[in-house]
């Protein structure tokens, strides 16, 4: 059966050879130099070697003040990071694939400590309602972000996107999504800023533009820029970071008048009703621009694989691609599949090998 997910995926001058690719997955490896444990740098190199057509790094830290949110987290940022990141994007187009460095900020996601110069900020004074699950405590109110901390954090993306340059990434990724920093921007449940960053999705927006504006000078031309975004967050999970439909097509719509190449939509099911309207997240993303789509959510076999792509460009798998070695060829043999739980997959933050 000739099927779309097998048909090479091109973005500018980028060609991915199919369409399935490993999401971003944290996995909180490294020691104090801030370079992921060498098998956590071997299952990128792996899934590509198994056919994935794009692999995504996990979350990288953009500095060494604010912007780690949780241990052992990697950056990229001095030549030795550079070196060992080389190492992986270079194997990883080796065989065909697509590499993409997915940058965070975790903003108001940070606790005590964790961060080098021991700060937690945010857009605004406002704590996640639930204990963090890594301290058990709750989480510290943020200090509200300064124009200095702006352009501190923006000064942060930047220089990891040299980085990410430097290391021969097929593209760079903002990471919007998920509750941290660039998202809690977007969010009223988190922006309740009063100056020209806080208020109107506009306003809300206006950060990630600044981010935007600040890392396309140093991004070259074949170097692709992708957003990632969602309605849920990590903290408060149950919390619908925009209100309605409209609010989050207005958002699609400022970035589609970015110089991005694409935009990457996570949600807990590709399938599910987005906003109660009887259509899921891929589509009414799609109803409003023009983009190329990369979608990810509870993608575990041929069958829903095949069905996501029916509104989406390209399918992430986190958990799939995480457990299951084979996976891209399982799918391409049409095998029964399992739709892993979230807790199969807290292996990744162990010293055990993964498969
Ligand atoms: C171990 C693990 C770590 C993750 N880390 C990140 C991350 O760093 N950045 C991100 O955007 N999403 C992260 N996610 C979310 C995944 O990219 C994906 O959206 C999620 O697992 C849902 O896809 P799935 O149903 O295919 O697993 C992580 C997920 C897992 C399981």
């Amino acid at each position: 059966m000739t099927s779309q997910l097998f048909s090479p995926f091109t973005i500018k001058n980028k060609t991915a050879k199919n369409r399935i690719g490993v999401a971003p997955m944290t996995r909180m490896s490294a020691a104090g130099d801030s370079i992921p444990r060498e098998d956590v740098l071997a299952f990128l190199k792996t899934r590509a070697e198994n056919g994935a057509g794009m692999v995504y790094t996990e979350a990288i830290v953009t500095d060494y003040e604010s912007a780690q949110g949780y241990p052992g987290q990697a950056r990229i940022l001095n030549q030795v990071q550079v070196d060992a990141w080389k190492n992986v994007t270079d194997a990883i187009q080796s065989h065909g694939a697509m590499s993409i460095c997915q940058v965070f900020h975790c903003g108001r996601m940070a606790y005590e400590g964790i961060n080098p110069a021991n700060r937690v900020i945010a857009p605004s004074p406002v704590a996640p309602m639930q204990e963090n699950p890594m301290t058990g405590m709750a989480y510290p109110v943020p200090e509200p972000m300064s124009r200095f901390d702006m352009d501190h954090v923006l000064n942060g993306f930047v220089e990891t996107a040299k980085g990410v340059v430097a290391a021969g990434f097929d593209g760079l990724e903002l990471h919007c999504a998920h509750g941290y920093l660039l998202s809690q921007f977007l969010s009223s449940y988190s922006n309740r800023r009063t100056d020209t960053y806080g208020g109107s999705m506009e306003n809300r927006y206006r950060f990630i533009h600044d981010v935007i504006q600040a890392v396309k000078p140093v991004i070259p031309e074949d170097c692709l820029l992708l957003v990632r975004i969602s309605n849920w967050g990590i903290a408060d999970m149950d919390v619908s970071l925009f209100s309605d439909a409209s609010e989050w097509q207005t958002m699609v719509q400022l970035f589609s008048r970015e110089p991005i190449d694409a935009i990457s939509v996570s949600t807990y099911d590709f399938s599910a009703p987005a906003f109660d309207m009887g259509r899921n997240m891929a589509q009414i993303t799609r109803d409003v621009t023009d983009l190329p789509l990369l979608i990810c959510g509870k993608i575990h076999d041929r069958k829903t694989a095949e069905e996501a792509l029916k509104d989406a460009d390209f399918v992430l798998s986190g958990k799939s691609m995480l457990l299951n070695p084979d996976w891209v060829a399982d799918i391409e043999a049409d095998r029964e599949l399992p739709l892993y739980k979230s807790d199969e997959a807290g292996v990744a933050y162990t010293t055990t090998p993964l498969p």
